[in-house]
């Protein structure tokens, strides 16, 4: 499995979000709570060294299951959080948030956390230089390696790289979705991992309608893989710097997302995504994503710098 670097560690590009351990709509408790322990088991197992989650996922539950399934955690393991900013959040808010993630997990210290930003649209003002803040002084103090920021603009991105360096991005991103098709373009040309949340469409109905497409069933024929593991592919295959956090409660859908790091695209099959499921540059005749600064390493892991 090809990685690429995320701040100072290097992890693998197909890695896993936790979000859907938790209970339907994210918030309540586990469906299977055991099921739930044997996907964390398996997704490390199955080579996965960079996870994604967030205390509020399951109201501590998903952390507290990352924490049963995987502590003591392997040195390699990059785990990665989240903090969200309100209308009125505060440094001493997302400063507990982040207390409150390392104390659920049971960890000294996590790979990255982001800030994940209520609106993309919004302009960054004085109040994200104070959030930003926040994490930059949680990273001098050591309780995060890394700074990164979710759902945001190219804009904020840029004023956020003016004052720190930023680890990764995670912003949506998948076949039916690409709006967030500049951030991607910009932290490509900068070699900052870009991660893209809800890989198999958001909403659910958007997911089903892309997992049913004939597009991706024809295609996943050819080329011996299943519509996700096409949408995945698609992913990996449009820049060096993307990093997969697909979500499953199950050890078989784990499997396939796992097995998509095995695949490539061609070019006709390439050629035939994009006409399908244009891109917002591309439908203007743009080049949508840049070139990158720094590719994904092909050589082993190297881990921790
Ligand atoms: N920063 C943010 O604001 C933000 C927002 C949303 C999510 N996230 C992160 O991003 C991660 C990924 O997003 P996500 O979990 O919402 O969406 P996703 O990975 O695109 O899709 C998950 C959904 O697809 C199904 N699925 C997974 N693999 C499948 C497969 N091979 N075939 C068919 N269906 C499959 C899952 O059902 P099964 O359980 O039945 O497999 C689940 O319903 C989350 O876990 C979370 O860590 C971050």
């Amino acid at each position: 499995m090809s990685s690429f670097a995320l701040g100072s560690w290097r992890v693998n590009r197909v890695g896993y979000g936790a979000m859907q351990l938790a209970g339907d709509g994210f918030f309540g408790p586990p469906r299977d709570r055991d099921e739930a322990l044997r996907v964390l088991r398996a997704a490390v197992d199955g080579g996965v060294d960079h996870i994604d989650t967030a205390q509020f996922y399951g109201r501590g539950a998903v952390n507290e299951l990352i924490r049963e399934a995987l502590h003591p955690y392997p040195g390699d393991l990059a785990i990665v959080s989240k903090v969200a900013v309100g209308g009125d959040t505060d440094g001493a808010a997302l400063r507990q948030g982040i207390e409150d993630n390392l104390e659920g997990l049971g960890a000294g210290r996590l790979a990255a956390v982001n800030l994940r930003m209520p609106d993309p649209s919004a302009l960054p003002d004085k109040r994200f230089d104070a959030q930003l803040a926040a994490l930059i002084k949680a990273r001098e103090e050591g309780l995060i390696d890394g700074v990164g920021l979710s759902n945001i603009s190219r804009e904020q991105l840029l004023r956020a790289v003016d004052q720190t360096e930023i680890v990764c991005v995670q912003n949506l991103l998948n076949l039916a979705d690409q709006r967030s098709a500049d951030v991607l373009a910009e932290c490509t040309k900068r070699g900052v991992a870009f991660v893209p949340f809800c890989p198999l469409g958001w909403p659910g109905h958007v997911r089903n309608h892309l997992l049913t497409s004939p597009v991706l069933a024809a295609l996943g024929a050819r080329l011996h893989a299943t519509p996700a593991q096409i949408a995945l592919v698609w992913l990996l295959d449009l820049a060096p710097n993307i990093l997969l956090i697909p979500g499953t409660r199950t050890r078989a859908h784990l499997t396939e997302n796992l097995g998509a790091s095995d695949m490539a695209l061609d070019d006709a099959a390439r050629a035939q995504l994009t006409r399908h499921f244009p891109s917002p540059d591309r439908r203007n005749g743009g080049g949508a994503y840049g070139s990158p600064q720094s590719g994904a390493d092909p050589s082993p892991a190297r881990r921790r710098a």
